[in-house]
């Protein structure tokens, strides 16, 4: 197969292109990717040769009309996805989110190519602490902050073009990812990071947010089972029963670090903070046999910490900005 993955210098994006490129290297790879703040080249360093790489946007027609031309499937990661700076400034999500996601949908339209659409599960909004449910595929869309709001438009236009227009497409909904190659405005590498530098780290409100983690390898792998094995037009959720509250992941990354158990601050919250995400991923466990691999979350964080350890160059040329703007919002 001759994939088209957008946004394959991000964080989920880069991991994609390695993960396929060991795990099913058949398939050929062209990235198309904007190189925003969030997308880094040197991430895709290691397989540069074995890859095609396209500076430019998804929302550029005539270079997407081309691009799609010329594969079998686009795998579309390519996204705003920061909540706090959609919170800041929306419009780039408005430009991204929306009109590039319009923008391929009619360039595989045009040429007959499947789509697969990335997605997230904060489109289904939040959930309460004690609530028994988790989301399903038939959660209805509640979503809460610009970024959340865009993706959510960005999968209806998918499935209207699906009914309207009969193209061939799918769309997974994602859990908060952890892994190598994320920018450290997130969470977990914004914390690892923080004490690597000699920095506190910073937690939003009182920490009891939960957040359902999943590594960002078995995203990938469940991605490439919907590949194979997904039916046309159907929504798939993507989690690994990782919940856990902001205040005990943060709590291990302080003991894994070797640091006391009160060594961060209290900043202030995220306005309009969804208190819960949990994934009901039955659906792609016994439609698709897809099962993750990485059950253990404190291995996973382990290997995460050693991969920023030992990637120092990768993330310090970006941190001192993302420092800088989140102290301008007292976080
Ligand atoms: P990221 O911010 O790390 O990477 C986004 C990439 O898209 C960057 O390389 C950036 O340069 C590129 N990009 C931005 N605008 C572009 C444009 N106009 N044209 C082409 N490329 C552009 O994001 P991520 O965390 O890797 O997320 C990837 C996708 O997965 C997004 O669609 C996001 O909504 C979704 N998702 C993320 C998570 C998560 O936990 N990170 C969970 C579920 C779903
Ligand atoms: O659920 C999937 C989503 O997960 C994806 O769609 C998004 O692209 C991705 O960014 C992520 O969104 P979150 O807003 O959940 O992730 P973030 O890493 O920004 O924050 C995780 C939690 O940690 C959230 O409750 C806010 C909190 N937080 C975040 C930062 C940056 C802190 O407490 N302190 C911080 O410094």
């Amino acid at each position: 197969m001759r994939l088209l993955v957008t946004g394959g210098a991000g964080f989920i994006g880069a991991n994609f292109v390695h993960y396929t490129r060991s795990a099913h290297p058949e398939h050929s790879i062209t990235v198309l990717d904007a190189l925003t703040y969030a997308g880094n080249e040197a991430s895709l360093a290691t397989v540069r040769n074995d890859i095609e790489f396209v500076h430019g946007s998804v929302a550029d027609a005539a270079l997407v009309d081309e691009l799609v031309g010329r594969c079998d499937v686009v795998v579309h990661f390519a996204a705003e996805s920061h909540n706090d700076n959609s919170l800041r400034d929306p419009s780039p999500f408005l430009e991204t989110n929306i009109i590039g996601t319009y923008t391929l949908l009619e360039a595989v339209r045009k040429h007959g190519v499947r789509l697969h659409h990335i997605s997230t599960d904060e489109v289904y909004g939040d959930l309460e602490l004690d609530d028994p449910k988790k989301f399903t595929p038939q959660t209805p869309y509640n979503p809460s902050s610009p970024y959340s709001s865009t993706k959510a438009g960005s999968d209806l236009l998918v499935r209207a073009w699906v009914r309207s227009f009969g193209i061939h497409a799918t769309i997974s909904n994602c859990s908060n990812n952890y892994g190598p190659y994320q920018h450290v405005e997130k969470f977990i590498p914004r914390q690892i990071t923080n004490v690597l530098a000699g920095l506190r780290p910073k937690l939003y409100g009182t920490g009891e947010n939960v957040r359902d983690w999943i590594h960002v390898d078995d995203h990938n792998s469940a991605v490439h089972a919907i590949l194979d094995r997904g039916r046309n037009g159907e929504t798939y959720l993507i989690g690994a029963d990782g919940e856990k509250n902001n205040l005990e992941v943060l709590s291990l990354i302080l003991e894994l670090l070797g640091q006391p158990k009160d060594a961060f601050d209290h900043v202030t919250d995220r306005v309009g903070h969804d208190l819960r995400y949990a994934i009901d991923a039955t659906k792609l466990r016994d439609e698709l046999g897809w099962t993750p691999k990485y059950t253990d979350f404190r291995d996973g964080l382990e290997a995460t910490i050693d991969w920023y350890r030992e990637n120092e160059s990768w993330w310090k040329p970006l941190k001192d900005q993302v420092e800088a703007k989140y102290a301008a919002q007292g976080q």
